[in-house]
């Protein structure tokens, strides 16, 4: 038995926020954003979008797509850096709001990777034949958590949603294998440190700006670069594929340069890597199932391809997955 991706959704909002629009906030200029990035815009959310409300939008064109009803989901996953609340979970709301009445529901929080790490997880499920149809969808409005002073994160994130439908299949087809990994020694290099229970709500959090993503880039760079090909050669060797097999890489779309710099050592064209962080920025655990949704809406996606995804974020977390289309 194998997971087989039947269906996708992505939804953006409306709102685009562009480089220029960054420049009056912070001492930045559209050129360095370009150079250092390739993001040239990014969407952002009305002030009553919350991720739900985002995930609901993608999750409904990916059962449309699927020709699943949401009555009839087993299990639905949000993985989100950005819930609505604490709790109930961003997945019980969703739940709700599409009908999935059957379906198990939680959150997963691996930043980023949450995706990926979702996808392995709902294979597990289905794979072990406990679990027939689910819903994976990672959603994200990163403009909440983004501190609008800080011109080191504020020129990287965007908000947006994209989801799966997973289902049971035979053959060929469908998921050949996850890869998750983690190194809680590197917490520190991406974190929001106010909020949780280390540093609980105050009134001196906001002027102390604690509740917004603190980052090291640049070491998050070179860790970023140097996972992602271990990841995607890991999983290639697993596979007993050669990167010359790929019909498409689906990166995680944080910053154009490090897309770029893994294609290259895996001796990749950028014909066969889906990007589109030009035009939506970061948006963590959404931007692996947007960019997919886009790839199958635009016909880049075919009968029969080979799909490699990778990710890495906050934990640090990292992760990859081959699917046979
Ligand atoms: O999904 C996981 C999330 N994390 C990431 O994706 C982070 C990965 N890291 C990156 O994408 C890059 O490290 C950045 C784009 C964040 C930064 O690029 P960099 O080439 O690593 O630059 P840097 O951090 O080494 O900074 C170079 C210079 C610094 O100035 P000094 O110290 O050399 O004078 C920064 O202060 O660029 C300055 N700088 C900026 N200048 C103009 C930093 N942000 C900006 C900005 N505009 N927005």
């Amino acid at each position: 038995m194998k997971t087989r991706i039947t269906g996708t959704g992505s939804y953006l909002p409306e709102r685009i926020m562009t480089n220029r629009d960054i420049e009056r906030l912070v001492e930045t200029t559209e050129s360095w954003i370009v150079e250092r990035t390739g993001i040239r815009e990014r969407r952002i959310a009305d002030e009553d979008e919350a991720a739900s409300d985002l995930a609901v939008h993608a999750a409904r064109r990916a059962l449309e797509m699927a020709r699943v009803d949401a009555k009839d989901l087993d299990l639905i996953i949000v993985a989100t850096a950005t819930p609505d609340m604490f709790f109930p979970s961003t997945a019980c709301i969703v739940q709700d709001r599409i009908g999935a009445r059957r379906a198990a529901a939680f959150d997963l929080s691996a930043a980023c990777s949450g995706f990926l790490f979702a996808l392995s997880v709902a294979d597990q499920y289905i794979r072990n034949g406990v679990y027939r149809n689910v819903l994976i969808i990672g959603s994200e409005v990163m403009s909440r958590i983004i501190d609008w002073t800080d011109r080191n994160t504020c020129v990287l994130f965007g908000d947006g949603a994209g989801a799966a439908v997973l289902q049971r299949t035979k053959g060929e087809h469908g998921v050949l294998s996850t890869h998750l990994h983690s190194d809680g020694r590197l917490w520190n290099l991406i974190q929001v440190p106010g909020g949780g229970s280390r540093i609980p709500p105050s009134s001196s959090m906001l002027t102390e700006r604690k509740p917004f993503i603190k980052m090291k880039g640049n070491e998050t760079f070179k860790v970023a670069v140097r996972t992602l090909e271990e990841a995607v050669h890991e999983t290639l060797k697993a596979a007993h594929v050669q990167p010359s097999d790929l019909s498409l890489l689906i990166p995680h779309q944080a910053n154009f340069r490090i897309i770029k710099a893994v294609a290259e050592r895996l001796g990749l064209p950028m014909e066969k890597v889906m990007i589109n962080v030009e035009r939506y920025g970061n948006t963590s655990a959404a931007s692996i199932p947007i960019a997919l949704d886009e790839a199958v809406r635009q016909g880049r996606v075919k009968d029969g391809d080979l799909l490699l995804f990778e990710a890495f974020g906050a934990g640090l977390t990292w992760a990859s997955a081959l699917v046979r289309w």
